[in-house]
């Protein structure tokens, strides 16, 4: 299949694997690229210049296809070393940039000078046309059912990839909700160029987080996720867990009095005891309502050539056949 994504990406799949705390490693990049879609290193997830050049050396060893670097733009007190991740990716090579967060203007006029293509990661049609309007070359659009960060507007996709298509001349992808061959044929029929999933490739075989992760993502129903941090509109959906209904009590109880230090015990520095220990109580990790939909741990290679073989048998028969009048 191609797409504008796929040829302005090098990728032989329209799907993208979105950058994902602690769990968008070297092995894991490497496995979706090598199966054909793109893998994304989670830039932030390394801290420093010197260890993400170290992690994209490694992934570089072990997939000679394209790979992404993801940069969230977060507010926080220590502002990492952006600058130095910047010259991390140049000089490693790499050619395409997932941002997300904040703005990415302050990283572009480098990323373009080395000719890197950037894909910006956004949950509104407002932000999309800035992102293009400021020189993206592709805009990830996040709908609300999305695992992470989906904003404070709460469009699902049904609505916002439409939107988004009606307004947008760069090419985008849909993020958000995606699993299967029923999602690319969906989100291609809505305007969209190809896939975004985080947590469908976090249960995959070879995404290095701990087998707790993804039992509990299997065990997990659409019903199973909740959104935090909305009173500090920083709202972020999550699996449900203990520690997870305890911010939300303090949230109802604090109300507008609510601030990051009340929840701090919840979600700072959740990430390594989550993925890699497989504590699933530490505190909040995100997880989007795709949950319901995932059954079962592939390699990232089966879970590739299923939904591009499946998306043929829907595009080919069942579309066809209720053109042809067969139902
Ligand atoms: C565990 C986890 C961690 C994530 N961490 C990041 C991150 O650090 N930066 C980012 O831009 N997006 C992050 N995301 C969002 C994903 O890249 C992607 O946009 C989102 O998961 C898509 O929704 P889905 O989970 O329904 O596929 C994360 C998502 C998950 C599930």
């Amino acid at each position: 299949m191609k797409t504008r994504i796929t040829e302005m990406l090098g990728i032989e799949h329209p799907i993208i694997q979105g950058g994902m705390h602690y769990v968008g490693f070297a092995e894991l990049a490497a496995a979706v690229s090598n199966a054909g879609g793109l893998g994304i290193i989670t830039g932030l997830t390394q801290g420093t210049p010197e260890k993400l050049a170290n992690e994209i050396r490694r992934c570089k060893e072990m997939t000679d296809k394209p790979i992404g670097v993801n940069l969230t733009f977060l507010p926080s007190l220590a502002a990492p070393d952006y600058p130095g991740l910047v010259k991390a990716i140049i000089d490693g090579g790499v050619t395409i940039v997932e941002t997300a967060g904040r703005n990415p203007a302050q990283v572009l006029p480098y990323l373009k000078d080395a000719g890197i293509k950037i894909i910006h990661k956004c949950t509104s049609v407002r932000h999309s046309l800035k992102a293009q309007d400021i020189g993206c070359d592709a805009v990830s659009v996040d709908g609300f059912e999305c695992g992470g960060h989906p904003g404070e507007d709460d469009i699902p996709n049904m609505i916002l990839l439409p939107r988004a298509a009606d307004e947008l001349e760069i090419p985008f992808v849909a993020s958000g909700g995606m699993a299967d061959a029923r999602s690319l044929v969906a989100s291609l029929a809505m305007g969209a160029d190809g896939m975004n999933m985080g947590t469908r490739f976090i249960a995959t075989k070879e995404a290095p987080v701990h087998d707790n992760v993804k039992q509990a993502i299997i065990a997990a129903t659409e019903l199973d996720t909740r959104l935090v941090m909305r009173p500090l509109r920083n709202t972020e959906r999550v699996l449900s867990n203990s520690a997870v209904e305890r911010l939300l009590e303090k949230e109802r109880s604090l109300g507008s009095k609510l601030t990051f230090e009340d929840i701090k015990d919840e979600v700072a520095g959740i990430y390594p005891k989550v993925m890699l220990d497989g504590c699933m109580d530490s505190g909040a990790w995100s997880c989007g309502l795709v949950a319901g939909l995932i059954n079962d741990i592939p390699t990232c290679r089966e879970l590739i050539n299923a939904i591009m073989s499946d998306a043929e048998e829907i595009i080919r028969r069942r579309l066809e056949n209720m053109l042809g009048g067969k139902v």
